[in-house]
């Protein structure tokens, strides 16, 4: 397992422990972080107890319970409950994933619920990704093309060329890996990250797109490319079982084929 650091604003105290409800039998507890940049209090965690007997196998499914039934002030993202819109992600039991897919029963003890390291806080478990978002953005993460397709026809890729992209379509931006990054954690205003590369990889990888030359020029630079060290945390860490330290290899190669 890899053990992250807090969130930014994180200097925890203990908080409130909420009863478990009436007629519990298999209870459960988790200790879920809070914060409210409104109150002016500093972070505490709170400790819910769930009945497993009545409640889903995943993590998700117990902080949707803890918001129907125990406290409704419980902020998180979700959306897709199935592991494809990356909404839910959050560090659960020291580690960067989706709580969607993360069965409670795979955390022995209580289950610690945090938002996703090192990133600014909106509230309880939803990260400000604002930063994140316009490092995506600055890719420009679409297909650059200045000829135009024949008339009727898609721009058509051999089986060869389309599997290039395979490990790379899959990323749901969920951004488990940039958050457990040291490098994203000390450089994150400068160095793009693993996700937002993987996602430049695929791109400077596509052979329908004809900016592969300036998408390498973009990426020439000390901290957006090369602030990466091999850390690896971001294969270890990824819901999704893809390999950004590879995307990332990926591009460094294409730099020097280039050259
Ligand atoms: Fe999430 Fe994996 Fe994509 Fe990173 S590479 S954003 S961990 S799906
Ligand atoms: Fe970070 Fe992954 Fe590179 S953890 S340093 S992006 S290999
Ligand atoms: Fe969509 Fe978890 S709710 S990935």
């Amino acid at each position: 397992m890899v053990e992250f650091s807090l969130p930014k604003n994180a200097k925890v105290r203990e908080g409130k422990t909420w009863p478990a409800l009436d007629g519990t039998k298999r209870p459960k507890s988790l200790r879920v972080y809070r914060w409210n940049g409104d109150d002016g209090e500093t972070p505490q965690v709170d400790t819910y107890t769930v009945d497993l007997d009545d409640c889903g196998p995943m993590v998700l499914d117990a902080v949707i319970k803890i918001k129907n039934e125990i406290d409704p002030t419980l902020t998180f993202r979700r959306s897709c409950r199935e592991g494809v819109c990356g909404s839910c992600a959050m560090n659960i039991d020291g580690t960067n994933t989706l709580a969607c897919t993360k069965y409670i029963d795979e955390v022995s003890g209580d289950v610690k619920v945090y938002p996703l390291p090192h990133m600014p806080v909106v509230k309880d478990l939803v990260p400000d990704l604002t930063q994140a978002y316009a490092q995506y953005r600055s890719i420009e993460p679409w297909l650059k093309s200045d000829s135009q397709p024949t008339p009727g026809k898609e721009r058509l890729q051999s089986p060869e060329e389309r599997q290039k992209l395979d490990g790379m379509w899959e990323c749901i931006l969920c951004f488990c890996c940039t958050t457990s990054c040291p490098s994203y954690w000390w450089n994150g205003d400068r160095y793009l990250g693993p996700a937002v590369l993987l996602q430049a990889n695929r791109w400077i990888q596509d052979s329908r797109d004809e900016s592969t030359g300036d998408r390498l020029d973009e990426l020439e630079d000390p901290f957006r490319l090369y602030r990466c060290h091999t850390i690896m945390n971001c294969t270890k860490t990824c819901p999704k079982g893809l390999n950004p330290a590879k995307a990332i290899a990926d591009i460094k190669q294409a730099m020097v084929e280039r050259r």
